[in-house]
């Protein structure tokens, strides 16, 4: 079955991440707010998988949160995590239901740039034969990047997660645009190769639309914006807006 042509008819999933749920709490090294009630209100908002991403330096979701979503969650799990034996490990043990596999800088603010597949590759390709070895669902977080693409591709991959940061960082409409347009191209180019496509990072309210109009994108994953705006709305009205948005726009093409 070609999953994109029937993506093409669907709406695409919400991934909501929480991360900054237990950014708060890590920030008075406290039990409150709990990312576990977070995933809870997302689900009862809408939410089509719940991400995380266990950080080596743990600055925000540790592993307690991660084995009790394991348990609670009713829709599926993304774990994000950098090609790291000790997570990797960890994930194999917890079994998530996708593992997209992310770079990490300890010093960065967030995850800045998509995965090098082509320059690590013989670290990417062992890490994912591990967590296949457990038959885990793999995704790579990658530009979108034609040589990148290929090269996911060919290490057989199902999925790869491509990097809306430049698009969700153009200065002017024009730069928007053109970004958008190099997405949508990297969306068909992935496709064209057989792989679902998902996308993140740095969407908001006011720029998820157009993405969410792309027609073979199956998957979005978005944290800071949800969790900026549940603080004034509630964290399940924040995430069904989301969802609102997302629906609206592939059903009318934005
Ligand atoms: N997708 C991936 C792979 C990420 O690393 C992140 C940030 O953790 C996101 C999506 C979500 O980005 P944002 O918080 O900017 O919505």
């Amino acid at each position: 079955m070609n999953a994109g042509i029937c993506a093409d008819r669907r709406p695409p999933r919400l991934g909501v991440n929480i991360d900054h749920i237990a950014t708060l709490r890590q920030a008075r090294r406290t039990v409150e707010p709990d990312p576990v009630w977070g995933a809870a209100l997302a689900e009862l908002g809408g939410a089509d998988l719940i991400t995380v991403h266990l950080r080596e330096d743990r600055r925000h979701i540790q592993e307690r949160d991660v084995r009790i979503l394991r348990e609670t969650v009713q829709v599926p799990l993304n774990l994000e995590m950098a090609v790291d034996p000790e997570i990797t490990a960890f994930a194999r043990k917890c079994a998530p239901h996708q593992v997209t596999l992310v770079p990490e800088k300890r010093a960065e603010v967030t995850t800045e740039g998509g995965l090098d597949v082509i320059g690590q590759l013989p670290r990417v390709r062992d890490c994912i034969n591990q967590l296949n070895e457990d038959g885990l669902v793999v995704s790579l977080f990658i530009d979108p990047d034609e040589r990148q693409i290929e090269a996911s591709a060919a290490l057989g991959v199902p999925a790869v997660e491509l990097h809306t940061g430049r698009y969700a960082d153009a200065k002017t409409p024009a730069e928007q645009v053109a970004e958008l347009d190099q997405l949508t191209k990297a969306v068909n180019f992935a496709h064209e190769r057989h792989l679902a496509v998902h996308v993140g990072h740095g969407l908001t309210y006011r720029n998820v639309s157009p993405v969410a109009a792309i027609p073979l994108v199956e998957e979005l994953n978005i944290g800071h914006s949800i969790v900026a705006r549940s603080l004034m709305v509630g964290f399940k009205e924040a995430v069904a807006e989301m969802k609102r948005l997302i629906d609206l726009a592939r059903m009318r093409g934005f």
